[in-house]
């Protein structure tokens, strides 16, 4: 144990203003997209009456809104990555834990690209527009495939979105260890101190 080393590297303010925008924007769409999923009829009339006329409607909106911002943040991400790379550790993780955290990030980028690429495909082939924040509808233009739409939406969409919430989980849980337990500089790299 011991307190965090004032000199201690930290990643530039863009990356962690990008990190925990996109941490906030999924805290809204996994709650979201389990709420909308399948259109169930207790849910509708639960958000209808909640919210007024188009309550359910607004809710899949939002979701969508909030998937393709999460996209959009990640293009932004991947660019400052590749500009910026990571800071170095203060003090170096094993090389273990620099495997498994390392691949924990680089599979985390790749879900959160893949998954709303795949909502966004999923929507468009419905179809059915891919709302953004009431200003535009970003469907692509595909040929309507209700088939392939399904597949996409229930069969890789909702597995990756799964797994993407699994992963995020043990991301936190690990931040957690290293800031209360081992109490090193790892957390800090990402608030910024
Ligand atoms: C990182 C981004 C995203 C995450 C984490 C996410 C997460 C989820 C989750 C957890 C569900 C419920 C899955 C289930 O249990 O069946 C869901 C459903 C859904 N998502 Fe997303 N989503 C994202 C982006 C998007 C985008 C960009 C779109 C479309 C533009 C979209 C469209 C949908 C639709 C239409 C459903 C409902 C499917 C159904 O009715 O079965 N999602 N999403
Ligand atoms: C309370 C919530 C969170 C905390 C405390 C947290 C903490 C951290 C910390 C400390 C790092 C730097 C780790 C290192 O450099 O070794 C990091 C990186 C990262 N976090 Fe989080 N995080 C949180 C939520 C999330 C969520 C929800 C996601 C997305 C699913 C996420 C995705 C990532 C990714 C992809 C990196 C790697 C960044 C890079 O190297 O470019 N984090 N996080």
């Amino acid at each position: 144990m011991s307190a965090p080393a004032p000199s201690a590297p930290v990643y530039p303010l863009v990356q962690r203003t990008l990190h925990w925008l996109v941490a906030l924007c999924l805290l809204a769409l996994l709650p979201l997209g389990f709420y909308i999923e399948g259109y169930e009829t207790e849910a509708v009339e639960a958000a209808n009456a909640a919210l007024g006329p188009g309550g359910f409607d607004l809710l899949y909106a939002l979701h969508k809104s909030f998937g393709l911002t999460v996209l959009g943040l990640m293009v932004l991400r991947v660019v400052a990555r590749a500009a910026m790379g990571e800071p170095a550790y203060a003090r170096p993780l094993s090389r273990p834990l620099r495997l498994a955290s390392h691949s924990v990030h680089m599979l985390l980028y790749a879900l959160l690209i893949l998954t709303p690429i795949v909502g966004w495909i999923g929507v468009s082939a419905y179809p059915a527009p891919a709302d953004f924040w009431f200003v535009a509808d970003l469907a692509l233009p595909i040929a309507p495939n209700r088939e392939l739409s399904e597949t996409l939406l229930e069969d890789v969409h909702a597995p990756l979105a799964i797994l993407l919430m699994i992963l995020a989980l043990a991301h936190v849980l690990a931040a957690l260890k290293h800031r209360f337990i081992d109490r090193d500089e790892v957390m800090g790299r990402m608030i910024g101190r």
